[in-house]
């Protein structure tokens, strides 16, 4: 900036007036005030009067400083969204019961909705006028279906960490240094993520693509919606450009709207930096104390300018690209979503507010937040919501006492709860489903709808056209083929900016119970242990064998399954019988099932526990197959893990071990009593088959166990000791696939010699099951030949089981003939790497699904979890009734169960007689173990003689 003496009207005429006059207008007067005020000052001063050439721009800018962000003056009057596409048709959604995110999530509108120029212009009743001259209006009869906001998901990385996973696609963490808040997500989206359409097809339509977490502050985050536009841009996606965004100034019609950065603290930003909790704070107090001083600077430079004292400015208007986003955060213009899990995250945080006097929007993950509520109410400005996973936990150190009570504790002390993706690390096609499990734990149902739409649209400074069924927002809606809140809820159409955005959508037909808000059971008392045990409440077992479990009936109970032959079978349903009935169990076995009338005898005379299950059921407890549960207690700390075996693919096995023959069994590395295996074992999952870790292609012998036992000497803890050979094969990290299938076809053939080479005669006699971890079709398609090649060979069939499977049901017909079977460790399957991306997306973008296609193909099929998500273990019987419900079926409750017990004990080299009698028989309350709404109430165990009560 240049100072010059000038005649203090020639300012402005410096520069080409604006465009609007009377912008022109005020600045001439302003000007002109500002230079008398100036030569008076100036003239008591006995100087010159300096006026700079550039005073109207710097006064500008001065006043720039202090607006705020809101939407343009009359924003809710518009007529047309700036997303309107041309040639839209108008929609009428007729017959909606809409929830429409007002009133605190509590207000329900029966009627209808128009959607029209990218708005939402009626909501009830839509009147005639409104209709009238609509051309090509396109009439939807929801038939009474539930209509919500799109959802909002405020914590992604889609288009960023870009999927299929590729090395060339993976922008999310920059590696540049701790401090970055110049970097922007918007610069690394890819338009050509796979994922976009499968997230829509959930409901989301807007998404806050964050930043990774590898820096204390990863950068400006960026608001898209997922739709695809005409001009396939990444800048066209963007929700509302930030004024500053493409250069562009700030325009009395086009205000400031709020930005958005990520922040992060804890243990991430020492993965690749290897900082310490005292090296991020530290850096984020540097960078703040760098804007702080900017801030000031610029401060003090307005108030100069602004009265009139030219003369004392030096040099130019103080600012620094590299800085004007954080000088912005304590200019209260952008929302910070910082991305921390312990208390002692929090606390710094916290004080890094107070010292430097700015707001945060959110903390994400925060898994101890429901500890420390107080602490949230001291952040500067205002307490941040908290965005939360549902039942993800103790995947890492810090995640290690996160607790499915903490949305409804936080919404319980008043604060705002919001449930989160983090794609495609959980994929955010599901984030309806966080919502469902938090709303089962016990969050409101009013809260649970809002989690994932209108609060995070206000954390986020957007509820002024997101997040809401309202008049004059934008139109992205969701019609649903139940409530959204009950288990498998999909989308029978997703608008967004009002277009369609399903092609042919496909849905099931659901038991009307699923149109009503999902009652759920009592958690409070789980929810205050949660709180009293500090994050870890006593897990294990109640002890069995004392008085009150010796002799338990259970009463009003709806239906009983128990195990036969190989198979699940339904042997009471009171639907069949007219009467509820009662299940008499002494010393923890079944001693009568039926009416009261035909266990009358059983029960005469004596004084034992009874339990209303309240219409609930008993089933055969679950078995949980394809994570590392009960081989490790925190994924991230070596110390709590079995660990991973050496391979002879890769490396050199020590000789120690038997070299490259050595063979290494699960069963010597089990451990007990960890969180996540009684966790399972409290939803249904009393039984476990674990494979070692494999590095490769090699990992070991398999073993089943026990979720509830203490530990491995305990009668009965370890099921079968040896139960199937596990191997790999993947693209990653080993020689070729082709040379993977070399070295099996080898082994198969007589290859191997030691310990190695009888696991494999028995294999290839058919004595022992072969588990290979396989998700792409084509090396399937290579396993199925070579089983032909070498069943030729040693004239005996083969037991082969495939477990991953996301491209199984692409040559689903080759399998069922192989009879190899199918292990779904996903049965909603993630679209994620490039060799497992043919996957089957289900409804509403498919009417068949994996698990109906494999069963049409006769395959024998298990429902597994997730790799590298013990922690998942709980939920499989909702992943077993969601997996059926999508195939549309026919399956029944004893095939459903079948699928998470019998079935992959087949599948996985469990014999039937490790069982004595039944196994354990799951009793459940207000519901099947298939039914979302039930609660497991005891587990019923013969081994044990007694029943386990929950
Ligand atoms: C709305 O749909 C429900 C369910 O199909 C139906 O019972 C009701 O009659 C419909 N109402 C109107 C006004 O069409
Ligand atoms: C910058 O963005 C604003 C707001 O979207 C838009 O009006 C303007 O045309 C854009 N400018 C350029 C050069 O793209
Ligand atoms: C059985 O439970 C259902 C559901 O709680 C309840 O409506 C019914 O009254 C109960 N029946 C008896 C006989 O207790
Ligand atoms: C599956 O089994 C049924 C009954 O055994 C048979 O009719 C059908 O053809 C089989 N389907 C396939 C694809 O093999
Ligand atoms: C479902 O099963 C029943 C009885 O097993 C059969 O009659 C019916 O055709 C099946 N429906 C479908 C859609 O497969």
């Amino acid at each position: 900036m240049d100072i010059l003496a000038v005649n203090a009207t020639d300012g402005p005429a410096q520069r080409p007036p604006r465009a609007q006059l009377f912008r022109l207008l005020t600045f001439l007067c302003l000007a002109l005030s500002l230079a008398t005020f100036t030569l008076f000052t100036n003239w008591k001063a006995h100087e010159a009067a300096v006026v700079p050439l550039n005073a109207g721009d710097i006064l500008q800018k001065c006043r720039w400083l202090d607006l705020k962000p809101a939407p343009p003056p009359g924003f809710h009057k518009r007529t047309n969204s700036d997303r309107y596409e041309a040639g839209t048709s108008p929609v009428l959604v007729k017959n909606a019961t809409i929830w429409t995110g007002r009133v605190s999530g509590l207000e329900i509108i029966k009627g209808d909705i128009l959607l029209n120029k990218g708005l939402i212009k009626a909501v009830g009743t839509v009147e005639g006028r409104d209709l009238s001259g609509l051309e090509d209006l396109v009439t939807v009869d929801a038939q009474g279906s539930w209509v919500t906001p799109g959802i909002v998901d405020i914590h992604s990385h889609i288009g960023v960490s870009s999927v299929p996973l590729l090395r060339g696609a993976s922008d999310t963490d920059s590696t540049k240094g701790l401090v970055q808040p110049w970097l922007r997500s918007i610069d690394g989206l890819n338009t050509h993520d796979d994922t976009y359409r499968l997230s829509i097809a959930g409901g989301v339509t807007t998404t806050n693509v964050l930043p990774g977490s590898a820096n204390s502050i990863g950068g400006q985050a960026f608001t898209i919606k997922l739709r695809s536009t005409k001009e396939r841009s990444p800048s066209s996606m963007l929700l509302e450009p930030p004024f500053t965004f493409n250069g562009t100034e700030v325009e009395s019609d086009h205000p400031l709207r709020w930005r958005q950065m990520k922040h992060a603290c804890g243990e991430e930003p020492g993965r690749i930096y290897s900082a310490t909790r005292m090296d991020t704070i530290w850096t984020l107090r540097q960078g703040y104390e760098t804007a702080r001083k900017i801030k000031d600077s610029q401060d003090e430079f307005c108030a100069k300018a602004e009265a009139g004292l030219w003369n004392e400015l030096e040099g130019d208007f103080p600012e620094d690209l590299r800085w004007e986003a954080l000088v912005d955060v304590l200019r209260g213009r952008v929302k910070i979503h910082i991305h921390c899990y312990e208390a002692v995250d929090l606390d710094g945080i916290v004080r890094l507010t107070n010292e430097f006097k700015f707001s945060i929007a959110a903390f994400h993950h925060a898994h101890e937040a429901y500890l420390v509520p107080d602490l949230l109410k001291k952040a500067y400005g205002h307490p941040p919501a908290v965005a939360l996973f549902a039942t993800a936990g103790r995947y890492k150190r810090e995640a290690y006492r996160g607790s499915e009570y903490a949305p409804r504790i936080l919404a319980d002390k008043g604060v705002s709860v919001i449930m989160k993706s983090d794609h495609p690390l959980s994929d955010s096609r599901h984030l309806i489903y966080e919502a469902q499990q938090a709303h089962y734990y016990g969050l409101s149902s009013n809260l649970a709808l809002a989690s994932v739409t209108s609060t995070p649209a206000t954390v986020a400074g957007l509820d002024h056209r997101v997040g809401f069924v309202k008049t004059g927002y934008d139109a992205d809606v969701v019609i649903w083929d139940s409530h959204p809140l009950a288990l498998g809820a999909t989308a029978k159409q997703v608008y967004i900016d009002g277009i369609p955005q399903l092609a042919s959508p496909h849905t099931v037909a659901k038991p009307e119970s699923f149109q009503r808000v999902p009652k759920t059971p009592n958690f409070d008392k789980e929810a205050a242990n949660a709180v009293k045990f500090d994050g870890l409440p006593p897990l294990a077992p109640a002890k069995p064998g004392d008085d009150r479990t010796e002799f338990v009936i259970f009463s009003n109970v709806s239906s009983m399954y128990r195990r036969s032959k190989g198979r699940v079978e339904e042997i009471f349903s009171a639907a069949e019988d007219g009467e509820a009935g009662v299940v008499v169990v002494k010393r923890g076995r079944v001693v009568c099932s039926g009416t009261s009338a035909a266990c009358a005898s059983s029960v005469r005379d004596v004084s034992a526990e009874e339990i209303d299950l309240e219409g609930g059921s008993l089933a055969p407890g679950l078995l949980s197959y394809g994570s590392p549960l009960g081989l490790q207690e925190i994924q991230g700390e070596s110390s709590t893990y079995d660990g991973v075996v050496t391979d002879p693919l890769t490396g050199k096995v020590p000789e120690i071990v038997g070299g490259d023959d050595a063979v290494i069994r699960a069963v010597d590395g089990l451990q007990f009593a960890t969180r996540d295996a009684y966790l399972a074992y409290r939803y249904g999952v009393v039984s476990a088959v674990v494979a070692p870790k494999a590095s490769g292609f090699l990992a070991g012998l398999g073993t089943a166990f026990r979720t509830g036992a203490a530990h491995k000497l305990i009668d009965g803890a370890v099921i079968q000791d040896i139960t199937a050979l596990h191997i790999q094969i993947s693209h990653v990290g080993v020689p070729s696939v082709s040379t993977q299938i070399a070295a099996l076809r080898r082994l198969l053939l007589g290859g191997a010699h030691g310990e190695l080479g009888s696991v494999f005669a028995a294999i290839a006699d058919g004595k022992l099951p072969l588990v290979i971890a396989v998700q792409n079709a084509d090396a399937m398609a290579s396993i199925i030949n070579l089983k032909k090649q070498v069943e030729e060979v040693t004239e005996s069939r083969m037991r082969i089981t495939f477990s991953g499977g996301l491209e199984a049901h692409l040559i689903a017909t080759e399998i069922g003939l192989a009879e190899i079977g199918v292990i779904l460790a996903q049965s909603r399957p993630p679209l994620w790497a490039w060799d497992e991306r043919r996957i089957i997306p289900g409804p509403p973008l498919s009417k068949a699904t994996a698990l109906s296609v494999l069963l049409d193909a006769n395959v024998t099929v298990g429902i597994g979890v997730h790799e590298q998500w013990p922690w998942a273990a709980r939920n499989t019987r909702l992943d077993v009734a969601w997996a059926v419900l999508d195939a549309g079926a026919n399956i029944s409750k004893a095939d459903a169960i079948a699928l998470a017990s019998v079935n992959l004990e087949r599948l996985l080299g469990v014999h039937a007689d490790s069982h004595d009698d039944d196994g354990d028989l799951i009793a459940t309350k207000a519901g099947s173990i298939l039914d979302m709404e039930a609660k497991v109430a005891g587990i019923i165990s013969a081994r044990s003689g007694g029943v386990f009560l929950v």
